[in-house]
């Protein structure tokens, strides 16, 4: 992989100079969903799929842009004079976001950039390809310009570019889980204070499973910050009845107890979303520490009727998907994972039943759907950073 990308970028840009290598994985959330802008838990995992990226310095302020993934756009230029969201710049705004947000955050970018990308998760699938992206930027600009910043401020400046210059008012988890994945683990992080502690995914017998819908609709980032919106509201609503910073703060008793303080019942579904499922994620991991499996998964399926009914951030073709995965045998847990309205599955299924899940759940959505969905067996990676001398692509 990385030769053909280094024979690629050559082709395009020339050969000379110091060519460097770098990735940034995807990441799928095992659980602890629509939390991470309550104040709440999640727990995510670095993927193995995720996006390469190959860049040098220029001597100017000329940034030029070449995705693999959208050849037909051809080599995007601008300039780090011009750092400024435009439509028609597509994919190229993540990284010039990137790129700005550096800036703000006093890591002027002081030259220009060749860059080229290839990115290996299926667009638009819940897998964090802009996270992943942007996690990509902030890696290269620390190791070509020598940045002191650290992985945790590059996941941080990467979701204030996706926020304030791309418009999604995302959480931190996606840029936290691509920056600091740990191969083999997956990430209990507390949002409220950036704590965090990796925890071994040792699943005996077992395997994390992916299923991709292949279905996207519309609207999901304006859906996305409407129940951002609705949890903020609802969070103010409480704290004129008790003294809390976030929804995260409330265990679910004192959610029960002054829940009526929210005014609507949408905000008051949406809220007790953000509560039980913070709860869910801290008690998905203890019970993940004790190797008990099967309580992890029932917490998944928790999560899902909670995704589905209280938060309302799925849809037809997922919920046909996990209830496929719910009446088959060898299934552990199943749920929606990412922010929703299509996207991925997430499931936890025996070794010896994996090969028939992957088949019977493959032939019933493509009779029920009419296409095909795709399916990943999970290897947990780690996060972001340059090849040469870490990890060999092949
Ligand atoms: C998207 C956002 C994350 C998070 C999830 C839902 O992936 O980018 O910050 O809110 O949705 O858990």
């Amino acid at each position: 992989m990385k030769k053909e990308l280094v024979k690629k970028f050559k082709e395009i840009y020339g050969a000379e100079g110091d060519i460097r290598v770098y990735f940034a994985p995807g990441r799928v959330n095992l659980i602890g969903e629509h939390t991470d802008y309550n104040g709440g838990h999640v727990f995510p995992c670095a993927l193995t799929l995720g996006t390469y990226g190959v860049a040098r310095k220029r001597d100017d302020n000329k940034l030029r842009f070449y995705s693999m993934n959208f050849d037909e756009m051809g080599i995007v230029e601008t300039s780090l004079d011009d750092l400024t969201p435009y439509k028609e710049a597509g994919w190229t705004n993540y990284p010039k976001g990137v790129m700005w947000a550096f800036g703000k955050r006093g890591y002027m970018v002081p030259a220009g950039m060749d860059v080229l990308i290839f990115g290996n998760i299926p667009n638009g699938s819940g897998l964090s390809s802009s996270a992943s992206l942007e996690v990509l930027t902030g890696v290269m600009l620390k190791d070509i310009f020598g940045f002191d910043i650290s992985m945790i401020e590059i996941a941080l400046t990467g979701q204030y570019s996706e926020n304030k210059f791309n418009g999604c008012n995302c959480g931190i988890m996606d840029q936290f889980a691509s920056a600091m994945g740990k191969k083999d683990h997956a990430i209990f992080l507390d949002t409220s204070t950036l704590e965090y502690e990796y925890a071994p995914v040792v699943l005996e017998n077992a395997k994390i499973v992916i299923i991709n819908s292949k279905v996207k609709h519309s609207l999901v980032d304006s859906a996305y910050n409407d129940r951002r919106n609705e949890c903020e509201t609802a969070l103010k609503e409480l704290q004129k009845v008790m003294n809390i910073q976030t929804l995260g703060d409330l265990t679910e008793e004192a959610f029960e107890a002054h829940k009526d303080a929210i005014q609507s019942e949408v905000r008051q579904k949406r809220a007790k979303h953000a509560v039980y499922e913070n709860q869910r994620a801290v008690k998905a991991v203890e019970a993940l520490k004790k190797n008990d499996v099967a309580a992890f998964g029932r917490l998944m399926n928790a999560s899902h009727i909670s995704l589905r009914d209280d938060y309302e951030v799925s849809c037809e073709e997922i919920d046909l998907l996990v209830d496929l995965a719910w009446n088959m045998e060898g299934v552990i847990g199943s749920r929606i994972t990412g922010g929703g309205f299509g996207g991925c599955t997430v499931s936890i299924v025996k070794n010896e039943s994996v090969d028939q899940f992957i088949e019977k759940i493959g032939d019933e959505y493509e009779k029920r759907v009419g296409h095909k969905a795709e399916f990943y067996v999970v290897d947990i990676g780690d996060g972001a950073g340059r090849l040469e001398g870490f990890v060999d692509a092949g």
